[in-house]
């Protein structure tokens, strides 16, 4: 029998561990890979985290880490330690901070959770990335050069909107991961997320993971939300 990846996230942007943990006894036996947030993760801290690899979840720690290069290795070889899958940080951090984060997150026997950068962030607009952060040039090419920054310091792909996921991946290598939110079902609504795509659509446009919030955790059938996306991502519906 073949086996459906694990490649849907599901955003668990819950307030608290007792909603969580709510939310996950409707998926039984099923262990969907979870992104937790700051939120979460500041009002629960790293307990939760080590209480849901106890019961077999694949974790994404999405605390976009961005300080001086000996400050994110110490704080990366602590979550190393978590024995999370995925954690993330800013590529303006610049590449000998990423560097240094790699080295952070290797753990003694060579191994270490994935590692993805975040570009620029999609809330903020190529008009605000001039005015404001004083970058000039193309939205694509300044995402594509801290991807190129990220690959070259040794991390294994970025989160970055579907749109930007062709792209980049021509510049960094079919095997450089994109790791894509902004996912509605073509029947629903957008709520604040403006540039959408599909499941489906997403996976058309190159991404590797989606990583999908209130389609899922605000659906009347959280399961059925979430074994809709797994199928539509891959392509069996
Ligand atoms: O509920 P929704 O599907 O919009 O949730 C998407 C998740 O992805 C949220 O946790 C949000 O913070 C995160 N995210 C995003 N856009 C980005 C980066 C992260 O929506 N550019």
């Amino acid at each position: 029998m073949k086996m459906t990846p694990n490649n849907v996230i599901i955003a668990c942007d819950f307030a608290s561990t007792t909603r969580l943990f709510e939310f996950l006894k409707l998926f039984g036996e099923r262990r969907p890979y979870l992104k937790i947030g700051m939120e979460l993760f500041y009002a629960a801290g790293p307990e939760v985290v080590r209480e849901l690899k106890q019961e077999g979840f694949p974790i994404f720690l999405d605390l976009k880490l961005h300080d001086i290069p000996n400050t994110v290795k110490k704080a990366m070889a602590v979550l190393s330690h978590l024995d999370i899958d995925m954690c993330n940080l800013h590529a303006s951090g610049t590449s000998e901070m990423m560097r240094a984060a790699v080295e952070g997150l290797t753990r003694e026997d060579g191994t270490r959770p994935l590692l993805l950068a975040v570009t620029q962030l999609t809330s903020t607009s190529e008009q605000r990335m001039h005015d404001d952060l004083l970058i000039s040039g193309k939205m694509e090419q300044v995402v594509i050069h801290y991807a190129l920054n990220a690959k070259n310091a040794g991390l294994d792909g970025v989160v970055c909107s579907p749109l930007e996921a062709r792209p980049v991946k021509q510049a960094c290598g079919n095997s450089f991961l994109a790791v894509t939110p902004g996912v509605r079902f073509a029947d629903s609504l957008n709520q604040d997320q403006v540039r959408v795509t599909t499941p489906r659509m997403a996976r058309q446009m190159g991404s590797d993971y989606i990583v999908v919030g209130r389609p899922i955790t605000a659906a009347a059938d959280p399961l059925m939300a979430y074994l809709r996306c797994l199928d539509e991502f891959n392509g069996s519906v």
